[in-house]
This record gives C-alpha cells, sequence and structure tokens, in this order.
C-alpha cells in the first residue's frame, strides 16, 4: 500500500511539475536580449544563437558558459555602493530557465507565441555628432593577437565634452576590443611621429598608447569599447573635456583566434557637446613605487598580491586630471587594468568612519574583457577617506620569467582607472 501510494505521489508530481521551458516562450527571450548582439552570423562571437536550431546545436554548452558565468562577458560580481548600470548578467531565475530547457530535452514550443524580449542593457547612443575613422585599413599580422595603436586627429577648434562613444568595426571577426586615449597638449605630437616611423599603417602598442617606447607622459583614458556593446553613453550626462589640438589614440585589439586576419578599418562615433552638467575624467589610481619597478612578480608564483591603500588625490593631480579634489571627488565607473598574469583584481573604498565599501571586484580577470563599469550611483570620496586597489597575479605559464611593472605583454600592470567628476 505504502509502495502504491509513493507511485501515485510521483506520478501526481510529475503531472503536476512545471513543464519543461520552451525555445520560443523562454529561452529565445534570454538569447536575444542578452546574446544575439554577438552570436549573430558575422558577430564578434564564434557562432550564432539567433534560431532554435543554432541554439540547440550548442544547448549544453549555453548552460555551462552562463551557469559558471563567463557568458555574457561581465566581470563584476556584486558591490556594496548599489551595483552597477547596463549590468547585463543573467539572474538566477534566467540561467535556471537555460538549464532546465536543456534538460528537458530542448523543446522548440510554438514560434507564432514567441516570450518578450529581455530589455536590452546598453542603450547606444542618443546622436552621433562626429565619427572618425581609422585613416586607413589595416590587416593584423601578429597572430593570434595583434594591438595597434591609431591615430585620430581631433578636428574641433573649441573645446568640446564626449557625452558618448560607439564603435563601427569594420571587421567584426577580428575586433576585439578597443581602448580609447586622449594625448594633450605637447605631447599630442608624439603618436603621429610614431605613426609616420612605421611604415604599415598604425604603430605597435600592448598595454597603452606608448607601447614600450621612452616618452611618458601622463595617459589619459577616455573610454573603452566592446564590439556587441552598442554606444557607451557616460553616466548622469557627464562628458570628458577634449581641448583643441588632442590627438586621440584608438587602440586596437585584433584577435585572430575566431575570424581568419582580413583588413579592418573601424571608425568610432561621439556624442558631443559644448558644455556638460558634470565634467569627467578617468583617474589612475596606483602606486608610483609600482612603475619605478617595485611590482615583482616572481618565476612560477602563484597568489602574488599587490595592494595599495592612499588618498589618490595628490597622484590625480601629479597625474595632470583637469579636476578640482579638494574636496573630494565622485567615482562614477572603474576601468580595472591589468595584463594577462592577472587573476582578480578589486577596489575598497575606506571611509575615514571605518566603514569598508567594495566598490568593484573582479574574481577572475580576463585580459580581453576590459570594460567600463559604471556605477548606479556615483560614490563620493570625502577628504579623510582612503582607496585600495588589489591586485593578485599567477605568474606559472611554461617558461614565465621573473615579471615586473612594465608595458609588454610579459610585464604586468595594477591600475584602477576611476572615472571621476567633482
Ligand atoms: C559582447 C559579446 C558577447 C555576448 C553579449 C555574449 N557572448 Fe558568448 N562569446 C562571445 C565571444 C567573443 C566568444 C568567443 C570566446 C571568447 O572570446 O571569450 C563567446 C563564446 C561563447 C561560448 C563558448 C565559450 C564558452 O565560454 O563557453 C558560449 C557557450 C557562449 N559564448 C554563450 C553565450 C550566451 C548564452 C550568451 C548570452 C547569455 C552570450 N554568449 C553572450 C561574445 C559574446
Amino acid at each position: 500500500m505504502r509502495a502504491l501510494l509513493a507511485l501515485l505521489a510521483a506520478v501526481i508530481v510529475t503531472a503536476c511539475g512545471s513543464p519543461s521551458p520552451t525555445f520560443h516562450q523562454d529561452v529565445r527571450p534570454i538569447l536575444e536580449g542578452r546574446c544575439v548582439n554577438c552570436h549573430v552570423q558575422g558577430g564578434v562571437a564564434p557562432f550564432a544563437l539567433d534560431s532554435y536550431a543554432a541554439a540547440k546545436a550548442v544547448g549544453a554548452a549555453v548552460v555551462d558558459s552562463t551557469q559558471k558565468g563567463r557568458m555574457p562577458p561581465w566581470l563584476a560580481t556584486g558591490n556594496d555602493v548599489g551595483g552597477f548600470l547596463r549590468d547585463p548578467s543573467l539572474s538566477a531565475e534566467q540561467k535556471e530557465v537555460l538549464a532546465k530547457w536543456v534538460a528537458g530535452g530542448m523543446p522548440e514550443g510554438d514560434a507564432k507565441r514567441p516570450g518578450a524580449v529581455l530589455e536590452p542593457v546598453a542603450g547606444g547612443l542618443a546622436r552621433v555628432d562626429l565619427t572618425l575613422s581609422m585613416p586607413e585599413a589595416y590587416t593584423p599580422r601578429t597572430l593570434p593577437d595583434d594591438y595597434r595603436c591609431f591615430v585620430l586627429r581631433w578636428p574641433k577648434t573649441t573645446p568640446t565634452y564626449v557625452t558618448g562613444v560607439n564603435g563601427v568595426p569594420g571587421n567584426s571577426k577580428i575586433v576585439h576590443h578597443v581602448a580609447l586615449y586622449l594625448v594633450e597638449g605637447e605631447a599630442a605630437k608624439f603618436p603621429p611621429q610614431w605613426d609616420a616611423e612605421d611604415q604599415v599603417p598604425g604603430y605597435e602598442c600592448f598595454g597603452g598608447p606608448f607601447g614600450n617606447r621612452p616618452q611618458q607622459f601622463p595617459v589619459k583614458l577616455l573610454t573603452a569599447w566592446l564590439p556587441g556593446y552598442q554606444g557607451q553613453t557616460f553616466p548622469r550626462g557627464g562628458g570628458v573635456l577634449i581641448p583643441p589640438g588632442s590627438t586621440v589614440v584608438l587602440q586596437m585589439h585584433y584577435s585572430t583566434l575566431e575570424g581568419a586576419p582580413g583588413p579592418d578599418q573601424t571608425a568610432m562615433q561621439f556624442s558631443l557637446a559644448d558644455s556638460v552638467p558634470r565634467t569627467l575624467a578617468y583617474q589612475p589610481f596606483l602606486k608610483f613605487d609600482w612603475v619605478a619597478g617595485m611590482m615583482p612578480i616572481p618565476a612560477q608564483a602563484t597568489e602574488v598580491v599587490h595592494e595599495h591603500r592612499a588618498d589618490p588625490r595628490s597622484n590625480f593631480g601629479l597625474l595632470g586630471s583637469p579636476l578640482n579634489t579638494t574636496g573630494g571627488f565622485n567615482l562614477e565607473a572603474v576601468m580595472f587594468h591589468m595584463h594577462t598574469k592577472g587573476r582578480r583584481g578589486e577596489l575598497w573604498l575606506h571611509k575615514a568612519d571605518k566603514t569598508r565599501l567594495k566598490v568593484l571586484e573582479i574574481p577572475r580577470w580576463d585580459f580581453h574583457w576590459q570594460q567600463e563599469y559604471q556605477l548606479a550611483q556615483p560614490v563620493r570620496f570625502s577628504p579623510g577617506d582612503e582607496l585600495r586597489v588589489r591586485c593578485v597575479f599567477d605568474n606559472v605559464e611554461p617558461g614565465a620569467k621573473a615579471s615586473n611593472w612594465g608595458e609588454n605583454s610579459d610585464e604586468e600592470m595594477c591600475v584602477a582607472n576611476i572615472l571621476s567628476s567633482e
């Protein structure tokens, strides 16, 4: 009798258990909202996820990549300051829908009644006021990763604010990520010289717009852009001031792992304004001793920690910040920078009253997915507070030698670039 009851119970549970999610009703809304911007024919990702057949072919991989948080690419976990704008991460429920769909045999459902697509997270640019293109097409020569800088001459003759940036990749199969740097004043002449010295379009550069050249001057990050993320508008109406006569350096990372090397001529689109409610500037937070060669990473070592806690404002001044931070400043967004030995990165705000707030944590650093993490609300740094940046490195590649700070790909960096306002 007891066995019969158990059997009955099992039958009832099965009959009433929630039916498997279907592709068109449950899965497609997630894929179209969070994946298809990259996973489309001709897109940056290696395969499409834009049809039932395409998604079914890689169902198990979709579950693995989303459960483990590799996809969609977003390296940050939660923080203590209200989260981020435009966070594309899937919720636990959305991940569960994908897992149940695959476990349930990947039923197609009714194509005539598709579920509502998730709201896109990237808003795109409200307006395109200026488009600057690479002067010539370039075909990557260093495989599989080619880091190449191109000079974009800033055409405006009056001070102008950039309020948003979008990229238009010339060859989506190989454009992996893009960083834009601002070189102002006297130094603005160097990148065009380096370009002219190199016979091939652009010039080689890995860590930043100098490459490994001896000239060093304050580098100003303007922003970063990843294919697939349509247009990045700076938070809260802010803008970065570009003085006339500046050079904008476009650092392209080409990856030929997914596409054969072919010519690319990427263009960048800008939204501009003559005035903005708040001036923004990226200010790099790092320890100057590191740059002087005091960031040793021994050969074959793991879990090498370099950490720095300080009031960053005097360093910001030395590095040419346009902001007056005497009364403190707002953290608006953070872009972390390490090279390929980086494993984890963190930025903390230590308030004068001893509270500690996590601003950004990247538990699995990936050099290939560097992006701007915009804070949902600005976070105030007041006099008396300190920031702490923490980088953890592994140096265990076969044959890896002792490493230290530097611009080359086998050298390292540890920088929290902080998009700030007054
Ligand atoms: C910003 C572009 C982008 C978005 C958005 C994106 N992908 Fe990807 N995806 C890639 C690229 C590029 C690769 C190739 C591997 C790499 O470069 O990391 C990839 C690789 C993959 C892989 C194979 C490698 C792995 O890590 O498992 C899977 C599976 C995958 N993506 C699933 C998804 C799913 C599911 C989504 C949405 C929830 C998504 N991707 C969103 C760009 C993207």
